[in-house]
């Protein structure tokens, strides 16, 4: 399989749900008021006008191909958006990557101060799961547990927390190819393994949909997270929005820096071809989520 660049009508669907995932996460972000004031517009200064919704844009796009498309499913999105977004602002804290930038703007402990940064990265992970609950995403109550559970799960130690201690405690002799695929996995692929399986659950797909799905987000998910070390190496940070050349400096273990540029280049290709092998019994229904592993792979930010 050839990886070719995304087409129009994919970018401009991409640019669509983001928009759209903008006006949701604004209707349900708390609303700045008394004196909680100054946390609630930090929160919504991190999670609103900017990022790719690339988390969201899958879960959309996976229920839409399995024939399931209503406002729950992008009030599920914003609650996996907003787990994101307090990743990623914690990420970001000078106890973590110390990063200046974000989304292209200030991070939010450079905007507010570190500890606002903390609480309102508190706020988004707690405020995800309040989202999460809601009647509105879906009617079957047993169907929001299993969602709830699953974003605990895949935000937890076991997924996204797990990858960030691996991350920021793997010593330069223990690092090897197998140690930085579990790194990754953890810290990227959780999220964004959640967001196909919960939009395979909430359009109620097979045993057999999940598990091609669930092949499908491992392999992309490994391939989005290599494609964020090159553009840390080679990216602009005009356009990436945030700094880059900074994995080195840090020493952080990543597939660029045990194989080297070109390798890492090709290992992505390979989990691109791969993500969309598993996409085959879904046929044509499948393009927009073929589209997405070339936008993941070409993408400039
Ligand atoms: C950045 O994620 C953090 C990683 C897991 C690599 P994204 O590249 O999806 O960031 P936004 O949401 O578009 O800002
Ligand atoms: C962070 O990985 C993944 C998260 C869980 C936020 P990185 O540290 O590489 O993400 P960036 O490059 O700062 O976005
Ligand atoms: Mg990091
Ligand atoms: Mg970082
Ligand atoms: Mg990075």
């Amino acid at each position: 399989m050839t990886l070719n660049k995304p087409s129009m009508d994919f970018q401009s669907r991409l640019a669509d749900v983001a928009k759209q995932m903008e006006t949701v996460l604004s209707i349900h972000l708390p609303k700045p008021s008394g004196h909680q004031m100054t946390i609630m517009e930090a929160m919504r200064y991190a999670a609103l006008g900017g990022g790719k919704r690339l988390r969201p844009f899958l879960m959309i796009e996976t229920a839409r191909m399995l024939g399931h498309e209503n406002e729950g499913t992008y009030i599920a999105a914003a609650a996996l958006e907003c787990l994101h977004v307090y990743s990623l602002v914690h990420d970001d804290l000078p106890c973590m990557d110390d990063d200046d930038l974000r989304r292209g703007k200030p991070t939010v402990h450079k905007a507010y101060d570190e500890a606002m940064a903390v609480l309102a990265g508190d706020g988004l992970l707690t405020h995800a799961f309040e989202i999460l609950a809601m009647d509105a995403v879906h009617k079957d109550a047993n169907l929001r547990l299993a969602l709830i559970a699953g974003l605990a799960k895949a935000g937890g130690v076991h997924g996204m927390i797990g990858g960030q201690v691996i991350d920021i405690s793997v010593s330069e002799t223990d690092r090897d190819e197998a140690l930085i695929k579990q790194l990754q996995a953890l810290k990227t692929g959780a999220l964004i393994e959640y967001a196909v399986s919960a939009g395979a659950t909430l359009a109620g797909a097979t045993e057999d949909q999940h598990h091609s799905l669930e092949k499908y987000a491992r392999d992309m998910g490994l391939a989005f997270q290599i494609k964020d070390d090159i553009l840390d190496v080679e990216g602009d940070a005009q356009l990436v929005g945030k700094a880059v050349g900074k994995d080195e400096n840090l020493g952080k273990a990543t597939f660029v820096s045990i194989l080297g540029l070109e390798a890492a280049r090709e290992k992505a290709a390979q989990l691109g071809d791969r993500a969309k092998g598993h996409l085959e019994p879904f046929g044509k229904h499948a393009q927009t989520l073929c589209d997405t592993v070339d936008f993941v792979l070409h993408r400039s930010h």
